[in-house]
């Protein structure tokens, strides 16, 4: 059987919706009869409730957003997954993950070090940005961050949702970690204008010094201290190290990752008016 856990996430839902026919099981909070596939109820905030859905042979897909237990109760469901005899787990974590880095790169590298030492097979995928969380930078129109111009790589979540399908249904592969990005690696000034362009009406982007920044994000009702994290981290992002692009997409699932043209003809309806 193949577990997903977060399926009512970006990722899971598309997911669930490749696995439909499957021997597929997801784990969820509340009831989701609209996922279409049988689903659990289960937590990571008590992680023996989704250990108890593991069985031997399982294939299982390790996902949730992110909250202060994040670290213990991801470690504990790896745990579990190991002593229920779980054939393959493959972990969404972040690009760039480092135990003792910021914000979830930090969570995530402390998650993914537990994981390549469990004993169960492995494969920890590495997105950068979500092109879905691009509706949440815009703010009476314009789009804000501390970015600058050099240009940063978003991925649409649909895709990594195609990687791990690909994974999770073929047989268990070597351990590794998978770097997943989107085909292009633009600067906000352009992806301000192909916004615009896809809703028929300017859109700006509005770069910010990283004080300034942590305020609009404190504003927009982030606390401090993430919000400055936050800020400082879109700063340090400027300085190209989400700029690279990999054929990771390409290499597991046989076509190039979806363009962000691609997902504003989808999405147009997800940025505010
Ligand atoms: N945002 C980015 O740009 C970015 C970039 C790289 C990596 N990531 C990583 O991507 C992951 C999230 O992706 P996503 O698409 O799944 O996010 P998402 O759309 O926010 O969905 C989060 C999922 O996690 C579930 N969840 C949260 N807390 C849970 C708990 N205690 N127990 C069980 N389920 C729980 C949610 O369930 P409910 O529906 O019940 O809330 C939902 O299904 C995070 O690890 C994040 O660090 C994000």
């Amino acid at each position: 059987m193949i577990v997903v856990t977060g399926a009512t996430g970006s990722i899971g839902r598309a997911l669930v919706g490749r696995l439909r026919g499957h021997d597929v099981l997801a784990v969820v909070r509340r009831d989701a009869e609209d996922l279409g596939v049988p689903y659990a109820k289960a937590d990571f905030d008590r992680p023996d409730t989704i250990g108890g859905l593991l069985n031997p042979g399982d294939r299982l897909f390790l996902n949730s957003s992110l909250w202060p237990g994040y670290v213990d109760a991801h470690r504990a469901v790896i745990d579990l997954a190991a002593r229920a005899g779980v054939a393959q787990i493959v972990a969404v974590s972040v690009r760039d993950a480092e135990p003792g880095a910021k914000l979830g790169m930090g969570m995530h590298g402390a998650v993914d070090a537990h994981l390549r030492k469990s004993g169960v097979p492995w494969t920890i995928l590495q997105p950068s940005g979500f092109m879905q969380n691009l509706p949440r930078d815009f703010e009476h129109g314009s789009m804000y961050g501390a970015y600058g111009s050099t240009p940063v790589n978003y991925i649409d979540t649909r895709d990594i949702a195609d990687v791990a399908a690909a994974l999770l249904t073929a047989p268990v592969g070597p351990d590794r970690d998978l770097v997943l990005t989107g085909p292009e690696s633009l600067s906000h000034d352009r992806i301000a204008e192909e916004i615009g362009r896809a809703l028929g009406r300017p859109v700006r982007y509005v770069n910010l010094p990283v004080p300034e920044m942590t305020a609009h994000l404190e504003r927009q009702g982030i606390p401090q201290p993430h919000a400055g994290d936050l800020a400082a981290l879109m700063a340090e992002t400027g300085d190209g190290r989400w700029a690279a692009t990999t054929t990771a997409v390409r290499d597991v699932t046989g076509r190039p990752p979806r363009p962000l043209s691609a997902f504003l003809a989808d999405h147009r309806d997800a940025f505010p008016a």
